[in-house]
C-alpha cells in the first residue's frame, strides 16, 4: 500500500464544516427533530444547489465535453440475481464484533479507530468489562421485500452501487446508442449500504450518491484506458479547484482489491479526519459482463467487424460521490481571515460550484435604490442564479454571501441612480469596481465559463 504524501494538516476542522453547513442552510442532520436517525442528512437549498452543480460539472466532463460516453438511469431495485451474479450477495461484507457489555457494534477490522461506548472514552477491548464476540461477516446491503406477501421469492435489495445497472443494460445500449469500445455508460444515482461504522459527517452515509461510468475498451487497451480515466479524474477535481496538494492517487495493495478488480487507484484527498478516498478509478476487467452472461444467458460482448470476432469488453471504473465531493469541494474552499479587525468566513468555491452566483444588494432601503436593485435583480438572474437581500447592513449582507461561496456582489447605491452603474464586489479579492449595470448579467454569465484559479494558490 503507498504511503499517501506528507503534508501540512488540514486547515478546517470537521466540526467548523459542519457548523457552517448547518448555520447556512446546506445540510442538516435528518429526522432532527426525532432525535436524528444514525449518519442519514438532509441537503437544504444551498446544499441542493451545490450538490446539483457538482452533479452537472460531472455530466459535462462525461457528456458535455465528448461523444464517446451516454447516460442512462437504471433502477434502484433490481432484479436480486444481479447481485448474486455480481458478487454482492455473497461478498459485500464487513467484519463485525457485537459488546456484550455496552451492546454496540464495531467493525472487526477498524477496532483501533472505533469508541467504546463507555467513558473515559477507550477502542472496544480496552476495559476490562469489554466482551465482544468473535467478527462475523456482516452483508452491507439493505434488504426489502417487494409486493404483498413477504416470502423468499419477494426478497430484493437496495442498490449498493449504480454501477450494476450499467453492465446488466450493456446490450441495450451497444444496440440503441450505436457505440464501440472505446465507449463509456455513465450514471448519477443514490446507493445504500448498511455501513457498520459510519461519521465524519456525509463522509460514509448509509445512504448517498454516486457518479460512477463503465467505460468499456478492448482488453488489450484496458491498462492505457485505466491510466487515461485516473488522470482525467484528478484533473477534473483541480480544475474545479481543489488544490494539487491535497490530492492523491494511491494505489491498492492486493490484500485490498475488490473481488471484481485487477488494479484499482483511490483519489485520496486531505479530508479533516485526515487522507481518505474521494473516488475509486478501477479496473475491473470482464468480471461483470461475463458474470451477467453466465447467470442470464444473454451474450454480452462485441462483435468487432474489422477482427471478424467477437469479444468481451474490459470495464476501467471512475465511480465518484456526489457527497464525499462536495464535502471536499468545501472544506477546500473553507478560510476565515481578519478584515478590518472582523473575522470573516469564506467559501472560496469555483464560480460554477457556487450555488448563487450573483447577489444583487441596494445599499440601504430607501431613495428608489431597492426598486432600482429588484430591476436589476430580475435581469441578472435571468443569465445567472442570483439572489436578491435588502435586510441588514450591507457588510453583514456582504458575510451571508460569503459564506454560501457567491463570487459576485453587486451592489446599488446612489451614484446608480445618477449615472446606472453600479459596484461589483469580488468575493477573494474584495476589490470593487464600478461598472454599466447594463448587461452586467450576460457579461457575468460568460465569466463562468472562463478558466479559474484559486486564490488559494497564490
Ligand atoms: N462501483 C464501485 C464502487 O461502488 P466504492 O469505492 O465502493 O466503489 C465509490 O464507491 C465511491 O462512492 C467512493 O469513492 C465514495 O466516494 C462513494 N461512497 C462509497 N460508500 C459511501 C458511503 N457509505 N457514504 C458516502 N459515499 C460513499
Amino acid at each position: 500500500m503507498a504511503e499517501a504524501p506528507e503534508t501540512t494538516a488540514p486547515e478546517v476542522t470537521l466540526e467548523e464544516v459542519v457548523a457552517l453547513c448547518k448555520r447556512r442552510g446546506f445540510i442538516f442532520p435528518s429526522s432532527e427533530i426525532y432525535g436524528g436517525i444514525g449518519s442519514t442528512y438532509d441537503y437544504g437549498h444551498y446544499g441542493v444547489l451545490l450538490r446539483n452543480n457538482v452533479k452537472n460539472e460531472w455530466w459535462r466532463a462525461m457528456i458535455g465535453e465528448r461523444d464517446d460516453i451516454v447516460a442512462i438511469d437504471s433502477a434502484i431495485l433490481q432484479h436480486p440475481r444481479v447481485w448474486e451474479a455480481s458478487g454482492h450477495l455473497e461478498g459485500f461484507t464487513d467484519p463485525l464484533v457485537d459488546c456484550r457489555t455496552c451492546k454496540l457494534r464495531f467493525r472487526a477490522d477498524k477496532l483501533e479507530e472505533a469508541q467504546c461506548g463507555r467513558k473515559p472514552s477507550k477502542h472496544p477491548g480496552e476495559f476490562a468489562e469489554c466482551d465482544l464476540t468473535d467478527a462475523r461477516e456482516f452483508n452491507l446491503m439493505f434488504e426489502t421485500q417487494v409486493g404483498p406477501v413477504k416470502d423468499q421469492g419477494s426478497t430484493a435489495y437496495l442498490r449498493p452501487e449504480t454501477a450494476q445497472g450499467i453492465f446488466i443494460n450493456f446490450k441495450n445500449v451497444l444496440q440503441f446508442a450505436r457505440k464501440k469500445p472505446p465507449f463509456g455508460i455513465a450514471q448519477i444515482g443514490k446507493s445504500f449500504r448498511n455501513e457498520i461504522t459510519t461519521g465524519n459527517f456525509v463522509f460514509r452515509t448509509r445512504e448517498f450518491e454516486q457518479m460512477e461510468m463503465e467505460y468499456f475498451v478492448p482488453p488489450d487497451e484496458a491498462e492505457q484506458w485505466h491510466r487515461y480515466w485516473m488522470d482525467e479524474r484528478m484533473r477534473w477535481y483541480t480544475e474545479l479547484g481543489i488544490r494539487p496538494a491535497n490530492l492523491t492517487l494511491r494505489p491498492h495493495g492486493p490484500e485490498e482489491l475488490s473481488h471484481y478488480s485487477s488494479a484499482t487507484s483511490d483519489i485520496e484527498y486531505l479530508f479533516p479526519m485526515g487522507w481518505s478516498e474521494l473516488e475509486g478509478v478501477a479496473n475491473r476487467g470482464d468480471f461483470d459482463l461475463t458474470q451477467h452472461a453466465r447467470m442470464s444467458g444473454e451474450k454480452l460482448e462485441y462483435f468487432d467487424p474489422d477482427r471478424g470476432e467477437a469479444y468481451i469488453p474490459h470495464v476501467i471504473e471512475p465511480a465518484a460521490g456526489v457527497d464525499r465531493a462536495m464535502l471536499s469541494f468545501i472544506v477546500d474552499a473553507y478560510e476565515t481571515e481578519e478584515i478590518e479587525g472582523r473575522k470573516r468566513t469564506v467559501l472560496r468555491l469555483h464560480p460554477r460550484l457556487a450555488p448563487v452566483k450573483a447577489a444583487v444588494l441596494p445599499l440601504v432601503s430607501r431613495d428608489g435604490m431597492p426598486e432600482r436593485a429588484r430591476e436589476l435583480y430580475a435581469d441578472v438572474r435571468a443569465q445567472v442564479p442570483a439572489e436578491y437581500d435588502e435586510g441588514g447592513s450591507i457588510g453583514k449582507r456582504y458575510r451571508r454571501q460569503d459564506e454560501i461561496g457567491t463570487p459576485w456582489g453587486i451592489t446599488v447605491d446612489g451614484q446608480t441612480m445618477e449615472d446606472g452603474t453600479v459596484t461589483l464586489r469580488d468575493r477573494d479579492s474584495l476589490g470593487q469596481e464600478r461598472v454599466p449595470a447594463d448587461g452586467l448579467g450576460e457579461r457575468l454569465a460568460a465569466r463562468l465559463g472562463e478558466p479559474w484559479r484559486t486564490p488559494k494558490l497564490g
